[in-house]
């Protein structure tokens, strides 16, 4: 469909906050959204922060510029909602490896091990469904510690954030092995490379980086994090190892400072394929056509809903 923005010669940005308030509608964006998404949103975050907002929220209409299982959250937290999301295909490499039917697979091929699962936010609402309690890199190390000391804890579907809480915690957890394409790309020679051309600049990396990255790192935390360790760190410069949107939330949030991105073996800075599908014209013609649209059946948004109610209880 050919946007009415584009027909008249308006401005984009502009229609698309005249649609909002048309809709009645809020627009949610994570922080490694393209510029111009972060720049027309009600709130920019981490999924925690967007968590917390798509449970408050009185708008009719979500625009989530995100990926798929943060949409889908936002969905789970407001049924009687419509949840929008400019790109349906945005989906997540963490959220498919580990399909929902693998999963039970697992578990009940262990049910003597009667896991407690512990289900990082980036997976399907299938896997939030069979899970007892959902994390964000910004609550993991909380959410394991309130774990049930007498149960076996199996953490999915990020081996790299699992590793890291367990370093963090002592608590013992059994890992899916799955991980984040994009993080797994910063090699420790890449980024001593870059800190060899700043040796002054502390590093600050996502926990979804490798053991031997989150090594090098002075501090390791989701991106909302980021943003505070970069405002509180006496550093003039800083190395962000992680997905390159953030930088852009960086420099506008914590201005005066130089914001170093993380480079890979291969390039100067890490980008998300699928986070990077959403744009300003999509996001317009969602808003436009209040589509593609999140749906689920109730059945299963209502058992996906409870771990999610429970995490954010336990975050307050
Ligand atoms: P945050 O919740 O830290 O923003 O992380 C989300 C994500 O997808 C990281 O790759
Ligand atoms: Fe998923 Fe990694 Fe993209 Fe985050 S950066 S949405 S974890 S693929």
């Amino acid at each position: 469909m050919v946007s009415l923005a584009v027909n008249f010669g308006l401005d984009l940005a502009e229609e698309i906050k005249a649609l909002k308030r048309e809709r009645n509608a809020v627009i949610l964006a994570h922080n490694y959204q393209v510029p111009e998404l972060q720049d027309i949103a009600d709130y920019v975050g981490d999924s925690l922060g967007l968590s917390f907002q798509a449970a408050k929220t009185d708008a009719e209409v979500i625009l989530f510029c995100g990926v798929h299982f943060m949409a889908e959250t936002a969905k789970i937290l407001n049924p009687t909602k419509k949840v929008i999301l400019p790109d349906l295909d945005a989906g997540c490499s963490l959220s498919e490896s580990c399909p929902p039917e693998k999963l039970e697979a697992f578990l009940q091929q262990h049910a003597g091990k009667n896991y407690y699962v512990i289900a990082y936010i980036n997976c399907s609402a299938g896997v939030k469904a069979l899970s007892d309690v959902i994390c964000t890199s910004g609550n993991a190390e909380k959410i394991v510690r309130a774990a049930p000391a007498d149960r076996n804890i199996l953490f999915v579907p990020d081996q790299n954030l699992g590793a890291w809480v367990i370093e963090r915690t002592g608590r013992k957890m059994d890992l899916w092995q799955g991980n984040c394409y994009v993080h797994i790309e910063f090699t420790a020679r890449s980024i001593r490379a870059i800190h060899a051309q700043h040796p002054r600049a502390p590093v600050v990396a996502h926990p979804e980086c490798s053991y031997a990255v989150r090594l090098l790192a002075d501090e390791v935390c989701s991106t909302e994090k980021m943003i505070t360790y970069c405002r509180e760190s006496p550093a003039k410069e800083i190395i962000v190892v992680t997905e390159a949107g953030m930088l852009h939330r960086l420099k506008k949030d914590v201005p005066g400072k130089l914001f170093i991105p993380g480079p890979t073996e291969r390039c100067a800075c890490a980008e998300c394929r699928f986070m990077k599908m959403n744009t300003l014209e999509k996001a317009h013609a969602a808003l436009l056509n209040l589509q593609p649209e999140i749906i689920l059946p109730e059945p299963l948004r209502q058992r996906a809903e409870a771990p999610i109610l429970r995490m954010l209880e336990l975050s307050r």
